[in-house]
């Protein structure tokens, strides 16, 4: 700009300010075209607007179902009052109409594993699946927490309905671990659309990390496409020492989540990043998510979780079948025969899945880039960056 490089000599000097007047109003000009260039940057962002409404619905979906409103409840109460009492730490799933026959499935998976299937424990999220549950597997601790009313209140709200509905019940979620890691309740957060190929019980993998209070599975597999992603959360599988250190993670999971778009696996990653929460991440040999699929397969994971795989119109209970998966026969009793031979069907499933490349594909600028990051603390391992990548979604 002209002029500009004289302004420091002008600087201070009081005969000569009246030579700078011309060159603060270009510079003012300048600033104010640059800020009008910014602000309608975020008008004409459709996305920005989007992620507004869907905080603003989520917000008011939270209000109506409050911490104290779970942590308070009867039966609530007396459903953590069970899981105290219980000998080693529960594993806890959630579950509502829409999977309850993937939930009859892992039953059968946990009946062929000794001492599995007594400790599992559910929270449906709407009467008829826990009736449901309750029904057919009596002796398995469960209680509802009703979403149902909430998911219906959504029926007008037109846009990004499907991923509301799904991060209330992420929301709820850290609300229920809030709640038993206050009670002093350790427990493993479980998804039924894991399968279990081995006696993960008999493992006692949360003896092995005495000093942790938090066990995270990750996302990816053995390829070195992944090797930036190092401590990425799934957040299928995960183990919680009850206390109130862990009691105010999962609250600041809440509250991160009703502020900003992402989902709770992004936020422990993050908040991993803080060393006092003491998380430690499992291997990919005990616990995988669907990437395993994708990779080299040279070990069997102890529990693979089926987060992917579904095509077109598929349920998940199509997805299973497709794997052979299933464990159950036509009349509802369970398959011994196909548990057998599970830990066969994981290592060939899904052969369409195998990815041919799984290199790392970096040139040396952003090699060293990622080098650099690490070494001056920004970002290191892109925690922050994956809290951001889901943003695409709505
Ligand atoms: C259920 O079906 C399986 C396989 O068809 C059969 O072996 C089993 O006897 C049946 N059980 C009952 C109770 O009908």
């Amino acid at each position: 700009m002209i002029g500009s490089g004289r302004l420091g000599h002008y600087f201070g000097m009081a005969g000569h300010v009246r030579y700078s007047v011309p060159v603060l109003i270009v510079l003012l000009i300048f600033g104010f075209a640059l800020l009008v260039v910014r602000y309608s940057e975020v008008f004409i962002d459709k996305r920005v607007f989007r992620q507004k409404n869907f905080l603003e619905t989520l917000n008011s979906l939270s209000d109506q179902i409050p911490f104290e409103k779970i942590h308070f409840d009867y039966n609530f109460n007396e459903f953590a009052a069970v899981l105290k009492t219980m000998p080693k730490a529960p594993y806890l799933i959630l579950y509502d109409s829409s999977n309850v026959d993937v939930v009859f499935n892992h039953v059968c998976n946990l009946q062929f594993i000794p001492n599995a299937l007594s400790r599992l424990v559910a929270v449906a999220f709407d009467e008829n699946s826990h009736a449901a549950l309750k029904l057919k597997h009596p002796a398995i601790p469960n209680v509802l927490i009703n979403l149902k009313p909430l998911v219906e209140s959504l029926e007008s709200v037109k846009e990004n309905r499907g991923y509301l509905t799904y991060t209330l019940a992420l929301v709820v979620h850290a609300k229920i671990c809030a709640s038993l890691a206050l009670r002093g309740i350790d427990f493993w957060s479980m998804h039924q659309d894991s399968l279990w190929t081995q006696n993960f019980d008999l493992m006692n993998v949360e003896e092995r990390y005495p000093d942790a209070y938090l066990l995270f599975d990750t996302i990816g597999n053995e390829n070195p496409v992944y090797h930036r992603m190092r401590d990425w959360v799934c957040g299928a599988t995960f183990f919680v020492r009850g206390n109130p250190t862990t009691f105010q993670f999962f609250s600041q999971v809440e509250s991160f989540m009703l502020s900003h778009q992402s989902p709770d696996s992004t936020i422990f990653t993050y908040l991993c990043g803080h060393h006092h929460y003491k998380c430690q991440f499992l291997p990919q040999w005990m616990v995988s998510s669907f990437n395993y699929f994708e990779g080299p397969r040279e070990n069997v994971p102890v529990l693979i979780q089926i987060d992917g795989g579904k095509q077109k119109g598929e349920s998940k209970m199509d997805v299973l079948r497709r794997g052979n998966f299933v464990f159950q026969h036509e009349n509802g009793t369970c398959d011994e025969t196909n548990f057998h031979k599970l830990r066969e069907n994981v290592k060939f499933g899904f052969p369409d899945f195998i990815r041919k490349d799984g290199s790392l594909k970096e040139n040396s600028f952003q090699k060293t880039v990622y080098f650099m990051k690490n070494l001056f603390n920004v970002d290191p391992w892109n925690r922050k960056f994956y809290l951001t990548i889901h943003e695409s979604l709505i």
